[in-house]
């Protein structure tokens, strides 16, 4: 296992971190933790969790299985989302993160978290007051490390620049969804984080499981993750697209030349991507989990990391075709 700062801070994390959101409900509770207990000794140190993950459950879930090994666990979770029917039971009042931090201690089973984040940007709240929130927690030693996900460029600039003149702790990194499949943040964010170097750490980097290549046709499939009725980023129709499969068919084609497999070669193409820090694999059952392990201790070829960024690259769109005719001219 490889190591790796998280942006612009001291914190090693390896360079996979275990997504747990289908802990307590895809995967059995006793199934998760022999998961988490396997990446520790594998050497993994970095967890991923949300207090709204299966109601609460993936949070108590982690907390059990780390009990005894908290300190080598570099412990992530996040607060944004509505857990309660009452009006401040949701976003980022001052109100709401001190609760929230709080009700994840309990059932995370410790007294500190390791990178505290912002699930999504909250319309309502004024960054300052979260920023102010967020760094009184860490002077409080009940948070660590602070981060964001799911945040437009100029959210994540506008608060790295509030923490920055107000003397504020700052975010060291940023959870985007990211992969082959999804290269959104190529327009704008992970420019942002080379610039400011704010951590990346890419969730669903398969795509949900679409990059496993075991979706044969555009027909809604009667298994998996996309045979679930998701909405959004999880729905099958915004995955089953021809360019989708078209990326697939290429990860195939390189996993079979090199004896790889393809959610191997998928996650691999992140490991070597510039400016991406640790990518938040999900696996549900321990069989995945094993097949995933398998994506490090190698690199993909040049030539192969060209295939695939070809295949997979976004349109070239203004503005980013008129700065890039004019980047070499004085
Ligand atoms: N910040 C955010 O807003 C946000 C949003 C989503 C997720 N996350 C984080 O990111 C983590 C990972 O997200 P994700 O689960 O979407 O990631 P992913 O790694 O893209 O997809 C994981 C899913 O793909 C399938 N899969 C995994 N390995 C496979 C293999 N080797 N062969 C075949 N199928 C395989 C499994 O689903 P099936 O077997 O059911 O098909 C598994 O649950 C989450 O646990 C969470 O921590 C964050």
């Amino acid at each position: 296992m490889e190591y790796r700062t998280v942006g612009k801070s001291g914190l090693l994390v390896s360079n996979l971190c275990l997504g747990t959101m289908t802990f307590g409900k895809a995967t059995s509770e006793e199934e998760s933790i022999s998961m988490i207990h396997r990446f520790l000794d594998y050497g993994g140190n970095f967890i991923d969790t949300a207090d709204v993950y299966v109601e609460g459950a993936s949070e108590e879930i982690v907390g059990k299985a780390i009990q005894d090994r908290r300190s080598e666990v570099v412990l992530a979770t996040k607060v944004r989302m509505k857990v309660g029917p009452h009006p401040n039971d949701v976003g980022y009042s001052r109100k709401r993160i001190m609760e929230g931090v709080e009700q994840s201690l309990r059932r995370l089973k410790t007294d500190y978290i390791d990178l505290y984040q912002l699930h999504v940007w909250d319309h309502l709240t004024p960054i300052e007051e979260t920023l102010r929130t967020l760094d009184d927690l860490i002077a409080s030693g009940k948070v660590r490390y602070i981060g964001c996900s799911n945040f437009l460029a100029w959210q994540l600039m506008k608060s790295l620049s509030i923490s920055e003149f107000r003397g504020y702790a700052r975010f060291i990194s940023i959870q985007p969804q990211y992969s082959l499949v999804s290269r959104e943040m190529d327009r704008e964010v992970l420019s942002l984080c080379l610039e400011e170097n704010v951590g990346v750490l890419p969730w669903a980097p398969l795509g949900g499981g679409f990059l496993s290549g075991k979706y044969k046709s555009v027909a809604e499939p009667s298994f998996g993750r996309f045979s679930q009725g998701l909405t959004g980023e999880y729905e099958w129709k915004n995955k089953a697209l021809d360019k989708n499969f078209n990326i697939v068919a290429k990860v195939e084609e390189i996993a079979q030349e090199i004896d790889k497999t393809p959610a191997q070669v998928s996650l691999n193409w992140l490991l070597c991507k510039e400016g991406i820090t640790s990518p938040i694999f999900g696996a549900r059952t321990l069989e995945q989990f094993e097949e995933n392990m398998g994506s490090i201790g190698w690199h993909l070829s040049a030539e192969h990391i060209q295939a695939l960024d070809e295949v997979s690259a976004l349109p070239v769109e203004y503005p980013n075709r008129f700065i890039e005719k004019f980047r070499r001219s004085i």
